[in-house]
């Protein structure tokens, strides 16, 4: 009997030593991805595609930049863009706090490393981001327009704002070593091909990542595109995320592309952004503002490719009050 303990107990420890070790080797040796050797060339195009992708497609000054919410689309107040500022906390589900950190600063950073950072998801210390930085989607683009994006960050006035350090509960602060990876740039960015060209804008715009719910962090990848994602809305209430599959009862499938692009296009009068939201009056996060700079062809693309994806029944109701 007694043997049998020891033997019990033998394994027990050498079980914990083991999951220990695996821990340590997560935690010190993981992500190893090294930097390339870059040096991007800061030329006008660059700068003028970098400028267009970083406020417009890909969002990026959407994320790092404070909000304001009492306003339609909650638009980002003009000084603070770059400076980082929007936060995950616990109270919207998600697993510890998180704030999009400053990108103004980073003139200690190589090209490399900002390179790295936004398509591998490793920061300049190698820390591992947490891919709500949408580095796994951003990893499969044209590396050119990764460098128009480096090329635009160089010419940002430089700001003070300190972002406090991110928190995430275990095991997630375990788990988030293991989340980089280099990316593939296997798409292209192809406009005589639609289907092809919509793939990659709606890549570059991460549209995948508000238009499907997730369970505990992670994707349901059988409701692609379906919505339902929920933002809760400072001003009080929830909105979802639109069912953008082809599905003709609760998705896109009656829309033509006229229709599509022109809901866009309905948003590039600027007085949408001055409206005023009152206490548990619909708002949204869909970024219609930003998106309305698309170009027409670009929406047209976006909406062609939609319509080659399975059509998905989920029926959303958009916006419920408090
Ligand atoms: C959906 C929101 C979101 C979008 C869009 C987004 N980011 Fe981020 N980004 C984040 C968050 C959040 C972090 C911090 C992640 C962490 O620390 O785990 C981050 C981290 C970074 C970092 C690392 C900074 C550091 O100090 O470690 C860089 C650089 C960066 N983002 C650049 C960009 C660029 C360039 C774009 C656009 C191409 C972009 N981001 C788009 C949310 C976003
Ligand atoms: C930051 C989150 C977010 C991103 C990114 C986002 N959406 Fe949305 N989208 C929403 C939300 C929330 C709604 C529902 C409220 C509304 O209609 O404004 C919505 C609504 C829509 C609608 C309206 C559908 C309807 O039935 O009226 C369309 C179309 C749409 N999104 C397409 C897209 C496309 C295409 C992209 C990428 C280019 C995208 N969205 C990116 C959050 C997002």
């Amino acid at each position: 009997m007694k043997k049998l303990l020891k033997i019990t107990l033998s394994v027990i420890v050498a079980l914990l030593l083991l999951i220990m070790a695996i821990i340590g080797y997560i935690k010190f040796f993981l992500p190893s991805i090294d930097p390339p050797e870059l040096k991007v060339e800061l030329t006008p195009d660059r700068i003028e595609r970098g400028d267009y992708l970083a406020n417009s497609l890909m969002g990026c000054m959407d994320c790092h930049a404070q909000r304001d919410w009492s306003k339609f689309t909650g638009p980002t107040f003009m000084n603070t863009r770059g400076g980082g500022g929007v936060k995950w906390s616990p109270e919207m589900g998600f697993p510890g706090e998180l704030i999009a950190p400053n990108i103004t600063n980073l003139k200690d950073w190589s090209d490399g490393e900002i390179y790295r950072a936004i398509t591998c998801g490793v920061s300049k210390d190698g820390t591992p981001l947490f891919p709500i930085m949408p580095y796994l989607t951003y990893g499969q683009l044209e590396k050119e327009d990764i460098y128009s994006v480096i090329a635009y960050l160089r010419t940002l006035e430089p700001q003070e704002n300190e972002v406090p350090e991110r928190a995430l509960d275990f095991p997630l602060n375990i788990i988030v070593h293991t989340m980089p990876t280099e990316g593939g740039h296997q798409l292209k960015l192809n406009p005589d091909n639609e289907v092809e060209y919509g793939k990659y804008l709606l890549t570059a715009a991460a549209c995948y990542d508000c238009h499907t719910q997730q369970d505990q962090g992670q994707y349901l990848e059988e409701m692609a595109y379906a919505g339902g994602m929920e933002f809760p809305l400072e001003t009080g209430g929830v909105v979802r995320s639109a069912n953008i599959t082809p599905d003709p009862e609760t998705g896109l499938g009656k829309w033509t592309k006229e229709q599509f692009i022109e809901k866009f296009k309905s948003y590039a009068d600027s007085g949408f952004v001055a409206y005023e939201v009152k206490e548990n009056e619909y708002n949204t996060f869909m970024p219609w503002t930003y998106y309305a700079n698309l170009q027409e062809n670009e929406l047209g693309a976006i909406f062609t490719y939609l319509q080659t994806l399975s059509p998905v029944k989920n029926k959303v109701e958009k916006f419920t009050a408090n």
